[in-house]
């Protein structure tokens, strides 16, 4: 406990003490995937945690897996998160953003285009998972080619990210 309320500097960021919030999946993003009008308030509330995670944060719309989480890939989702980060820097926190492709944990039910899940494998995971129509089996996803896999990735590496991924850079802080 001696050093955890010591400064600590993590890459360009100087953190006044070394408590970070875990990411926490909320669902209350917009059914697009814009984050929601209690996002910025959330997370302001608790700015004085020296690094706010987000919650898992889909990088592409087959990453999406949960029921109302947010996105990051088109200009409204951007938009979205900037009101986040100016409410988390005017409180005077700093905020990452968690991207999250879930894979296999994905249910039609949950994503907004109710496509049939993607995986490495079409191996269903087995297991049952909350949808908007309550706890129901994962399904078996469909197995992306290699060259899906790339495009998949090709968004969360910041060498390849599309036009908005600017913005998106510059929204973390
Ligand atoms: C409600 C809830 C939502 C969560 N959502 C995410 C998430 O979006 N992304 C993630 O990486 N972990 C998520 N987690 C896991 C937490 O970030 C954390 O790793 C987990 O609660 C274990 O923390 P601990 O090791 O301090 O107990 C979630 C946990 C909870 C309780």
């Amino acid at each position: 406990m001696t050093q955890l309320w010591s400064p600590i500097k993590l890459g360009n960021l100087q953190l006044p003490h070394r408590l970070a919030m875990a990411p926490m999946t909320r669902s209350r993003a917009k059914p697009d995937g814009t984050p929601g009008d209690l996002a910025p308030e959330y997370y302001s509330q608790r700015a004085t945690i020296a690094l706010l995670i987000t919650e898992g944060t889909q990088p592409s719309e087959d990453g999406q897996g949960y029921p109302n989480t947010p996105g990051i890939y088109t200009d409204e989702h951007v938009a979205g998160w900037r009101k986040v980060t100016d409410a988390v820097h005017a409180a005077g926190g700093r905020l990452f953003v968690q991207f999250m492709h879930v894979g296999r944990r994905s249910h039609p039910e949950n994503t907004a285009h109710h496509r049939q899940p993607v995986a490495p494998s079409a191996i269903a995971p087995g297991e049952d998972m909350f949808t908007s129509k309550g706890m129901l089996p994962v399904p078996q996803p469909r197995a992306l080619t290699t060259a899906e896999v790339r495009q998949t990735v090709g968004p969360i590496r910041r060498s390849r990210l599309p036009s908005t991924t600017t913005r998106n850079r510059s929204v973390r802080s």
